[in-house]
C-alpha cells in the first residue's frame, strides 16, 4: 500500500509545531505496517539546501499560474518530494509569513498550488521516466495541503481519483480567504458551493478538504469530539459532526529515536528508568544555564509557543504565586509580544527564581525536559499536544489542562490513582487563574512527597506513546478505504 503524505512541515527539514514532528514520524511508523509512505513537502529556501543530491523528476507548465519542478530526495530514510516553485516558495521568512511576521498575502495560491501538485501526483498524472507515479493513497495534513483533497474530487486531470484522508492538527488555523480567488484556482463552478469549497461567503481551503476528503482523521480521541461542538469547532462544528463516522480521532506517537533520555546527545547526562538519581545533573545544568539558583524546590519549565491557545497569558498571571509556592520557572518560547512581554517582567520581578528565553531552541527543549520537574501546559484547548508526552518520558511531569489529547495521555494524581498506583501528572479543568495556581499547588505538594513523586515519575516513564498502535490505527483507516 502506497501512500503520499502531504504537508507544509516536517521534521528534520521544516519545523514551526508539532505537525512538523508528526509528519515526519509518520513513515517509520506506517513502514512497520506494511504502508510505503512519501512525504511532498514546499520547496522553501532552507529546506532545497539541505536535500542531498536531489533530482528533477517533473515539471509543470503552468500550476496554477506557475512554473514548478518536482525533485526527489530523502526525508530521513523515507523517500520525499520536494515542489520547486521558486515564485511561490523562495523567499526570505518563514513557511507562512514574512521576517516581520505578517502572512504571505498569496497563501491561497501558494498551499493550493501544494495541493493540485499532490492530487496530480497521488492521482497517477505525474509520470517520471515515462511511468505514472500514482500512490493508493492520499493523506493530506491541515489547511495548508487540504486542497489536495479537493483537487481530487473536482479538478479534471488525466490521472485516478485515489481515496484522500485529510488529518486536522489544529482546526484553529483554517485557511479562510476572499470569494475573489475563486477564479484562479482552476476548479469547476460547481465545486464554488457550500457543498464544495465556499465558507461563509469566502473560500475556506481546510473546509474544501473537510468536505472532500473520504476519511478526516484529528490528533485525539478527546478532540474528534469537541470539534463537533461549537466551543471548540470554529464554525466547522456543523461540518464535522455531519461527516459523523467519517471523522476518527488518533493519537500521535512520539518518535523514540529523536525522544529517548537514555540516548539524547543534547543532554548533559543520559538517564533510565533506573537511574533516575542522575536526574539531578541535568536540573543542575539547566540551573545553571537559565541563571536560576541552586534548590530542591520544583523547578517547572514551559516549551512552547507563546499564544491564548496555550494558556500563556494566565501562566504569566500565575508567576508570583508559583514563585510563593516554593516554585522555579524556566520558559522557552516565543509568540505574541504582551504574554512575551508578560513573561519577561514576571521574571525581572523574580530573579534567579524565574526565567524566560524567547527563541526556538531545540536542543534546549529536550535539556528542559530533562532537568525540569514538571511541565505546565495550561492550554485552552490541545488537539494532541506533543511536550505532555516528552514530559513523560522524560520524567518531567505534565500538568496539563483537562482537554483534547492532554485529557487522553495524562492521568491525574488524584488520591484514587495514586492509591492505585497509575498516576502520570497532574490535570485540572477550567483555563483560568485559579485553576492553574490550585494545580501547581498541588503538583508542589506532590513533589514534597519524593516518595510518591518518584512514583509518578516512574509512572509516567513507563507510559507507552510511541507510534505502533497509533501507526496501526493509520494503516487500518487506509485499508479500510481501499476496501
Ligand atoms: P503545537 O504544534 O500546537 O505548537 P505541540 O505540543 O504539538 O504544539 O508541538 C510543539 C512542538 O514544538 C514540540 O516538539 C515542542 O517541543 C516544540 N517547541 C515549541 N516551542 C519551542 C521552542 N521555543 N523551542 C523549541 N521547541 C519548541
Ligand atoms: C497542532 C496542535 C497540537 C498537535 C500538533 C501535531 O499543532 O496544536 O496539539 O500536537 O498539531 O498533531
Amino acid at each position: 500500500l502506497t501512500v503520499l503524505s502531504v504537508a507544509s512541515e516536517a521534521v528534520p527539514l521544516v519545523k514551526t509545531g508539532g505537525l512538523a514532528d508528526v509528519v515526519g514520524a509518520l513513515p517509520g511508523a506506517l513502514a512497520a505496517h506494511g504502508v510505503a509512505v512519501t512525504t511532498l513537502l514546499p520547496g522553501y529556501p532552507s529546506l532545497l539546501v539541505q536535500l542531498e543530491k536531489p533530482r528533477a523528476v517533473h515539471e509543470w507548465d503552468n500550476l496554477l499560474g506557475e512554473s514548478a519542478r518536482l525533485l526527489a530526495a530523502k526525508l530521513g530514510d523515507h523517500p520525499l518530494y520536494v515542489l520547486d516553485c521558486p515564485a511561490l516558495f523562495v523567499r526570505d521568512g518563514l513557511p507562512y509569513a514574512d521576517t516581520a511576521g505578517k502572512d504571505w498575502a498569496d497563501n491561497w495560491r501558494r498551499f493550493s498550488a501544494l495541493g493540485r501538485a499532490a492530487a496530480d501526483i497521488a492521482g497517477g498524472a505525474v509520470r517520471v521516466r515515462g511511468k505514472a507515479q500514482g500512490f493508493d493513497l492520499l493523506h493530506a495534513h491541515d489547511w495548508q495541503a487540504a486542497m489536495a483533497a479537493a483537487y481530487l474530487r473536482y479538478a479534471p486531470f488525466e490521472g485516478q481519483a485515489v481515496p484522500s484522508v485529510v488529518t486536522v492538527h489544529n482546526i484553529a488555523f483554517q485557511g479562510q480567504f476572499g470569494a475573489e480567488i475563486f477564479g484562479a484556482l482552476g476548479l469547476p463552478p460547481w465545486a464554488w458551493d457550500m457543498y464544495g469549497v465556499e465558507y461563509y461567503g469566502g473560500f475556506g481551503m481546510l473546509k474544501a478538504g473537510l468536505y472532500c476528503a473520504d476519511a478526516i482523521t484529528t490528533v485525539s480521541p478527546t478532540y474528534a469530539r469537541e470539534i463537533r461542538t461549537e466551543a471548540f469547532g470554529m464554525g466547522l462544528e456543523g461540518l464535522i459532526a455531519a461527516r459523523g463516522s467519517a471523522v476518527h480521532g488518533i493519537l500521535n506517537g512520539i518518535d523514540a529515536a529523536v525522544w529517548n533520555p537514555a540516548a539524547d546527545p543534547s543532554l548533559a547526562q543520559p538517564y533510565t528508568l533506573r537511574t533516575l538519581g542522575k536526574r539531578a545533573v541535568n536540573k543542575r545544568a539547566l540551573e545553571a544555564e537559565f541563571g536560576l539558583a541552586e534548590d530542591d524546590g520544583p523547578l517547572f519549565v514551559a516549551i512552547t509557543r507563546l499564544t491564548w491557545q496555550k494558556g500563556m497569558d494566565v501562566l504569566a498571571e500565575a508567576v508570583d504565586d508559583l514563585v510563593a509556592e516554593g516554585g522555579r520557572l524556566a520558559v522557552l518560547g516565543s509568540g505574541d509580544a504582551a504574554i512575551e512581554q508578560g513573561l519577561q517582567t514576571a521574571a525581572l520581578r523574580h530573579p534567579g527564581r524565574v526565567a524566560v528565553r524567547i527563541g526556538y531552541d531545540e536542543p534546549l527543549s529536550h535539556r528542559m525536559q530533562a532537568g525540569g520537574d514538571a511541565i505546565l501546559i495550561p492550554s485552552r484547548f490541545e488537539p494532541c499536544g506533543l511536550t505532555q508526552l516528552y514530559g513523560l518520558a522524560y520524567g518531567c511531569l505534565p500538568v496539563v489542562a483537562r482537554t483534547g489529547g492532554l485529557a487522553d495521555t495524562v492521568i491525574d494524581a488524584n488520591p484514587a490513582a495514586l492509591a492505585t498506583g497509575v498516576a502520570t501528572g497532574v490535570q485540572f479543568d477550567g483555563v483560568d487563574l485559579d485553576n492553574l495556581r490550585a494545580a501547581i499547588s498541588r503538583t508542589v505538594a506532590l513533589y514534597r512527597a519524593p516518595e510518591e513523586w518518584k512514583k509518578v515519575q516512574k509512572n509516567a516513564m513507563k507510559a507507552d506513546f510511541s507510534w505502533g498502535a497509533s501507526g496501526a490505527a493509520y494503516a487500518r483507516l487506509y485499508r479500510s478505504l481501499l476496501a
